[in-house]
């Protein structure tokens, strides 16, 4: 199923690249047409279906070569048909659940027991050269449902120590620690977590558990990020965020101003401001006084993004549109200037739930940790070197 948002994609691209073909659209038109007729008897011809939709997108690739320059009314014929493209898949979705079909993903039991107070066995090479980059997301495991639409959840991200924490919801002063992921997972609800309430309460879901300390953000009186120790439960540090003027950084998930990221080497901020309201800005932060050392503005549009992250060095934004199609990684930002939208392979989430509301990069794992409409999700990644590029 994968493979019909790639096409979908491949059509938003081509949407900057129509030029006055009419047949292209009205055939276009005509498929569509066709495709959603069928969707009433998909049951009975899901093998017929797949061979002739794989020959319908060879078509369409090899007319993509042939066309350039863009057109306003074109745009729009496609964006109706980005819709009902992504109303099919739904559909499609919807049958397929009724009518299992062999997964495109590899859906793996065993790397999440693995993890599962485990991690500190798993061995990886050191970060002192970091030339990693996502090539794709190999497996994805659903490890628990929580009523609350949004949140976060999260190891520590730089430890073995394989405790889970779980912030229930975008506001709140309490924080639940579950010693093993088995706890979470199992049918207790909250009963085996030991509560952690904070001195202030935390605000989105941009938080950080990092080396023992949880990093979070308070938006009351004003933006502050405060480094607080796990241990003897005291607040280490506390300071105002610097940026002026702060506006939502993701435009599908409000509840963020700032979004705290962990990569091999740093911790990051990930933010927007009034002064520059269409893009994303990055910053890099000293764990010791949590001041800025360095910031950035990526060209990673605000519109459309629900959640980022950092590896090695590299900002990768997730997007979805307004309609929920898939999540897929669609702008990255590399600080230093290797990894580039040209290369970055187009990475899509394996399934669509809602909205990715956190995720959260593991270095030590090459884990994302994920709350998706409500879904606890561990999506492990494969990686490549920057140096294939
Ligand atoms: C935190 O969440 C709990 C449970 O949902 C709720 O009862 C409580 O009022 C919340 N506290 C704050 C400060 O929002
Ligand atoms: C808690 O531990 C930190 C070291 O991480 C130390 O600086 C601080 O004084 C301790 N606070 C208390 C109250 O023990």
């Amino acid at each position: 199923m994968g493979t019909l948002l790639q096409y979908l994609a491949m059509v938003s691209a081509m949407v900057l690249t129509v030029q006055g073909q009419p047949s292209l659209i009205d055939y276009m038109e005509r498929r569509l047409s066709a495709f959603e007729d069928r969707i009433a008897v998909w049951y009975d011809q899901t093998q017929r279906y797949s061979s002739e939709y794989r020959e319908f997108k060879n078509q369409i690739l090899s007319l993509v070569d042939s066309l350039d320059k863009e057109r306003e009314e074109q745009r729009r014929i496609l964006d109706f048909a980005n819709s009902r493209i992504e109303r099919i898949e739904r559909e499609m979705d919807y049958l397929e659940t009724k009518n299992p079909a062999p997964a495109c993903v590899e859906i793996d039991d065993k790397f999440i027991d693995q993890s599962a107070g485990k991690a500190e066995q798993r061995k990886k090479p050191k970060f002192f050269d970091c030339t990693e980059m996502i090539s794709s997301i190999k497996a994805m495991k659903i490890v628990k449902k929580l009523e609350t639409t949004s949140g976060l959840w999260t190891r520590d991200l730089m430890s073995a120590s394989g405790k889970v924490y779980v912030f229930d919801g975008i506001a709140n002063d309490t924080v639940y620690e579950f010693a093993r992921l088995r706890d979470l997972t199992d049918f207790s609800g909250f009963m085996k977590a030991r509560k952690i309430k904070l001195p202030y309460p935390w605000a989105g879901t941009g938080h950080l558990v990092y080396k023992g300390f949880l990093y979070y953000i308070r938006n009351e009186p004003e933006f502050q990020l405060i480094k607080f120790d796990l241990k003897n439960r005291t607040v280490i540090d506390s300071t105002m965020f610097p940026a002026e003027q702060q506006i939502p950084v993701y435009g599908l998930s409000p509840f963020n101003y700032i979004d705290l990221a962990a990569d091999e080497h740093d911790l990051w901020a990930i933010y927007a401001t009034l002064e520059n309201e269409k893009h994303i800005c990055l910053a890099r932060l000293d764990p010791k006084t949590l001041d800025i050392e360095q910031m950035w503005d990526t060209p990673c549009p605000i519109e459309n993004a629900e959640n980022a992250f950092v590896i090695c060095g590299t900002l990768y934004v997730v997007y979805n549109s307004q309609l929920r199609g898939r999540s897929r990684i669609q702008c990255v930002y590399d600080v230093n200037g290797i990894v580039t939208n040209d290369v970055a392979p187009l990475v899509y989430f394996p399934k669509r739930y809602g909205m990715h509301s956190s995720l959260k990069y593991s270095p030590r794992e090459n884990y994302l940790y994920a709350w998706d409409d409500g879904n606890q999700i561990i999506y492990r990644l494969a990686m490549k070197s920057k140096s294939e590029l």
